[in-house]
């Protein structure tokens, strides 16, 4: 479903209201990281349909390609860190509350609206042995392009961020990393930033809903890969 020249000025809007929200917020869930991820969930929309089109071409294939509402999918990226858990005492539904909040006066209809709240509700890794599986191409996509911006250098960048807003130190090699079974127990988590890389962002990869997005994953999980040994053998004065 394209968008029509209403759906565009309520993009606008969205895109003026979460721009003015989080411009200089410093944890690494600025404008900047939602702009990428926007961005991002738009080219691998982009690079799926080029994929969903070429196997409905070829003579066996039996599918027709899902047809995405991309007005839903621009304004769950843009978002989909509106009111996140992590800054507002572990609670879930403040994003869908401020998402509420922001488009019924716009005029949006309900059935988009609970899509978009559904994709903000179902978006956040909650721990390595919690799978949370998104319902729609649209947020398949957004939680994508999400996940692709905690991998690779910016991804690197973001993590010692948010570390550091949240106090905590880069590394201590005496806390181990835990691979936890609840959201509960993740929500809890205070450890050193250097642990997030193996309790979460290592884990990504494997979780890629589409094949673009994964193809992009492995690049940026190469490239952590390599930070870490790098950073292990300079602590140890290897190198
Ligand atoms: P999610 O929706 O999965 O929570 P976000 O887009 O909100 O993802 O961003 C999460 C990013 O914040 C992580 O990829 C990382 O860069 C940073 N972050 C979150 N938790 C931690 C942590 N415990 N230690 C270090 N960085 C963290
Ligand atoms: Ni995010």
């Amino acid at each position: 479903m394209t968008k029509t020249p209403q759906d565009q000025a309520i993009i606008d809007q969205i895109v003026a209201h979460v721009k003015a929200k989080f411009s200089g917020e410093a944890s690494g869930h600025d404008w900047f990281h939602l702009e990428r991820v926007w961005k991002m969930a738009q080219h691998l929309a982009e690079l799926e349909g080029q994929l969903t089109l070429e196997s409905v071409t070829s003579a066996t294939a039996t599918t027709q390609p899902t047809e995405i509402d991309h007005f839903v999918l621009e304004a769950g990226a843009l978002l989909h860190d509106i009111a996140d858990w992590k800054f507002h005492d572990g609670n879930e539904q403040a994003g869908p509350e401020a998402a509420t909040a922001l488009l019924q006066p716009l005029g949006v209809s309900q059935e988009r609206i609970d899509h978009v709240c559904d994709i903000i509700k179902t978006i956040s890794f909650k721990g390595a042995g919690v799978v949370t599986p998104m319902k729609t191409l649209e947020g398949q996509l957004v939680q994508d392009a999400d996940r692709l911006d905690a991998l690779g250098a910016v991804g690197i960048a973001r993590t010692f961020a948010f570390g550091g807003s949240q106090n905590r130190a880069i590394y201590d090699p005496a806390i181990k990393p835990q691979l936890h079974q609840s959201f509960d127990a993740y929500k809890k988590e205070q450890n050193h930033s250097l642990n997030h890389f193996y309790e979460k962002l290592l884990l990504l990869k494997e979780r890629m809903n589409t094949a673009s997005g994964k193809k992009i994953a492995e690049g940026r999980h190469q490239y952590l890969q390599d930070f870490l040994d790098e950073f292990l053998a300079e602590w140890d004065g290897q190198r």
